[in-house]
């Protein structure tokens, strides 16, 4: 039996640091923000590059403010991508903007910045691309898009904690970038939570207000909020776990370096690492045709795999009033057929990384 992913492992090996933070944290009473989600906003931001981070209650809270706080709200229209979780449109729509998507480049499944400037309208206010799988979207080109149409950039850094672009790290590259703790995420709190990154003290000010029902004093509400804070315990553990994550990510790392050696000749395309990218590995994901037979196949030797996604978000039932259709992005359409995310975490082993291709390549082989 091979995981997708072992948390438990994981804890195991952090269990004392993990539960004297918790334990101070308890005795402490700081149960909702506090001093442990303070020094974890200063330390995140500091590791993602950016000057300020405002911790909330998860990624999408993150997405949901960082719109926000760019000004965004209903008429506006933001240019993203459908190959992404449903959480980076879901934000769009909680700010009452319109997204607008653009296909992805075949090689990254990150957003194709040739297709962005036809799809600016008078209303587009702003750009998500997401940082799919862990390495970051092409950048460059598209914040000199926002420059000369005057729309700012939010990056959906949820998959991407440490991932960086010409040496920059992500989330800290555009105006505002959005992180999620969630469990099982490069940087995992133990229930859930997020980060918004900024260099901008506006915003970071803003955010704040927002998280915490956009009150300046206790019972002065200078802005409509929301309840978004992070839990104290959540800041004290995701304290404990960035002391390791560089370690953690160079261990992903390794370990997508090797699938790569081993799956070169095995008919399935490894994901590429673009020049530009150090790329974090949250998903290994392989492309594959008979995508569903290889699941399988490796299913039933007990090896966990999943499917990251499997339908896009323009083809998602609770989204269809944004009037996507099967045809509309034909590379977001393929990979989601093909894509196949393989066990990836930093425990894994190299026997069983070896075993895995193992299957992988016998079921490949002994396809039609
Ligand atoms: C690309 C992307 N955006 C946003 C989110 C939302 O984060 P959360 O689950 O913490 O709300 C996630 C992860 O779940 C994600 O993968």
């Amino acid at each position: 039996m091979i995981p997708f992913m072992d948390l438990k492992a994981q804890y195991e090996s952090i269990k004392d640091e993990v539960l004297s933070a918790v334990s101070a944290t308890l005795a402490s009473t700081q149960f909702v923000l506090g001093k442990e989600v303070a020094a974890f906003e200063e330390e995140f931001a500091a590791y993602s590059g950016g000057k300020f981070g405002i911790g909330v209650n998860s990624g999408t809270s993150a997405l949901h403010l960082a719109l926000l706080a760019a000004g965004i709200g209903p008429g506006d229209e933001v240019i993203t991508v459908s190959c992404t979780f449903v959480a980076t449109v879901a934000a769009i729509d909680y700010a009452g903007a319109r997204p607008v998507f653009v296909d992805v480049e075949p090689q990254t499944l990150n957003m194709d910045p040739r297709q962005v400037e036809a799809a600016i309208t008078t209303r587009t206010k702003a750009i998500m691309p997401v940082h799919l799988h862990g390495q970051p979207a092409d950048l460059d080109p598209i914040l000199a898009i926002a420059r000369r149409h005057g729309l700012k950039v939010i990056e959906d850094a949820a998959q991407a904690h440490g991932a960086e672009y010409k040496g920059k790290r992500a989330g800290s590259i555009g105006d505002l970038g959005c992180f999620s703790f969630y469990p099982g995420k490069n940087l995992g709190a133990y229930g859930e939570g997020g980060m918004v990154v900024t260099n901008s003290e506006d915003y970071a000010h803003i955010i704040r207000l927002l998280r915490d029902w956009g009150q300046e004093r206790k019972y002065h509400h200078v802005l409509k909020g929301f309840n978004y804070r992070m839990d104290g315990v959540q800041g004290a553990i995701l304290r404990v776990k960035l002391r390791h994550l560089e370690a953690w990510t160079e261990a992903r790392r390794q370990h997508a370096a090797y699938y790569n050696t081993l799956l070169a000749d095995a008919g399935v395309q490894t994901p590429t690492e673009m020049p530009y990218a150090r790329h974090v590995y949250h998903v290994y994901g392989v492309r594959v045709s008979e995508r569903d037979r290889v699941q399988e196949a490796l299913q039933a030797k007990g090896i966990q795999t999943g499917i990251h996604y499997p339908i896009p978000v323009h083809l998602q039932k609770a989204y269809e009033n944004f009037g996507g259709g099967r045809g509309d992005l034909p590379v977001t359409e393929k990979a989601a057929a093909e894509l196949l995310s393989l066990p990836m975490f930093p425990e894994l082993q190299n026997a069983q990384i070896e075993a895995v291709c193992g299957v992988v390549r016998e079921a490949v082989a002994h396809g039609g």
